[in-house]
């Protein structure tokens, strides 16, 4: 199979990073040595060899790929009778430009294992879905009670607003505990942006949701389990936690800006005005009208995001990378306080960086740059 590296997901844990994976999952769940595992797409056994290294010793394992397997498995033709205490691993993601990547109902229609026994309403009505995400939907039919949990290494984009919510419904009616887990390390041969997701019930945990972002500390912050759908990516929690937002004295920026939408004219062909120049834009000329300008901040962008500039509504032509703020009416004029601003965002811009996370390209909200603080 040509590019079957991408097709299949295939990338495989560090050793080091399973270790760690391990011993956090082990930490919050105890279990003995006895508990029947199941490694849904063992890869080159990572996770196998992790646990065997910590006695556990009663794993089934699944592999499609005939090249890492001598049984080849595809899981989704695996019985549902079979029942776990723990289903761990990493899944295979889909990657969105690329149709083979994904689980295709086609494919399955015919299988002994009825799709309609595994997926929800919802994604039965689909003809592809994310592959990770049916790889969840499967497993929890794996489960053998309510000890059972599963721990999977996911796309941090799992856990952004309000994505994959039919999936993250159905995990809730069997787990009242969520884990999510992530660090500053590099946990494949590439950078690829993901979490360790633990699912478990957990009584003195019992309906939270445990966020870690680890660095030289395991930095950990608790909510209550209704914010399922809600942000949360451990690492742009942890720079919002200790970054400006919380920890700067000063002023949040909406006391300064109107949270409405302005229009300026658009242009990728005639625009003058790019993430590539808008640093440059920092001051209001003598001889122009201060009400005609206006803070414009790049919302997208790995290296712009951020950055901000003050352009002039009447004369200026932007692309469609930026968020427009006005000042509120009593500083239209203000040319000291527009000028300020502009500089306070831009000494900022390592904040913005941190707080968004590589999905695709790194993009930033509105109430991101409104909630700033800034000693004007
Ligand atoms: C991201 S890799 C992870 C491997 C291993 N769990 C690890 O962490 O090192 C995903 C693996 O899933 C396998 N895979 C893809 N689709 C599968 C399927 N339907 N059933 C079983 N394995 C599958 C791929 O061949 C690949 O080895």
């Amino acid at each position: 199979m040509e590019n079957k590296q991408e097709i299949l997901g295939q990338y495989f844990t560090k050793i080091e990073i399973v270790r760690r994976l391990l011993d956090l999952l082990f930490s919050y769940k105890k279990y003995d040595n006895k508990i029947k595992i199941l490694e849904p797409s063992f890869g080159t056994g990572n996770f196998i060899n992790g646990l065997n290294e910590k006695n556990y010793l009663n794993i089934d394992g699944c592999e499609i790929d005939k090249d890492l397997s001598k049984k080849p498995c595809d899981f989704f033709e695996m019985p549902l009778t079979k029942k776990y205490d723990l289903l761990i691993g990493n899944p295979p993601f889909s990657k969105y430009n690329l149709k083979e990547s994904y689980y295709s109902l086609k494919n399955y229609i015919k299988s002994a294992i009825w799709p309609s026994l595994y997926l929800t309403k919802k994604e039965l009505k689909k003809d592809k879905e994310k592959i990770e995400n049916i790889f969840i939907l499967k497993s929890l039919k794996h489960i053998k009670d309510e000890n059972s949990s599963i721990g999977y290494v996911l796309p941090i984009s799992f856990f952004i607003k309000n994505k994959n919510k039919s999936v993250k419904d159905e995990i809730l009616k069997y787990f009242s505990t969520i884990i999510i887990y992530q660090n500053d390390k590099i946990w494949f041969d590439r950078n690829i942006p993901c979490c360790f997701a633990i699912f478990a019930n957990i009584n003195k945990l019992k309906n939270k949701i445990i966020v870690i972002y680890e660095n030289s500390i395991k930095n950990e912050e608790v909510f209550d389990i209704k914010n399922i759908h809600e942000e949360l990516i451990p690492q742009v929690i942890f720079h919002k936690n200790n970054g400006y937002i919380k920890n700067d004295k000063g002023v949040p920026l909406e006391e300064f800006l109107e949270n409405k939408n302005i229009k300026v004219k658009k242009s990728y062909k005639e625009n003058n005005i790019s993430a590539g120049n808008i640093l440059e834009k920092n001051k209001i000329p003598a001889n122009k009208l201060v009400e005609n300008y206006k803070l414009a901040v790049v919302r997208v962008g790995n290296a712009s995001v951020g950055k901000c500039g003050l352009i002039n509504i009447k004369d200026d032509i932007l692309n469609d990378m930026f968020y427009i703020f006005d000042v509120k009416d009593q500083y239209k004029k203000n040319k000291q306080i527009k000028e300020t601003i502009c500089q306070q965002i831009n000494q900022k811009i390592d904040y913005f960086r941190n707080i968004t996370c590589r999905v695709g390209s790194k993009s930033i909200k509105k109430e991101d740059i409104l909630n700033l603080k800034i000693t004007a």
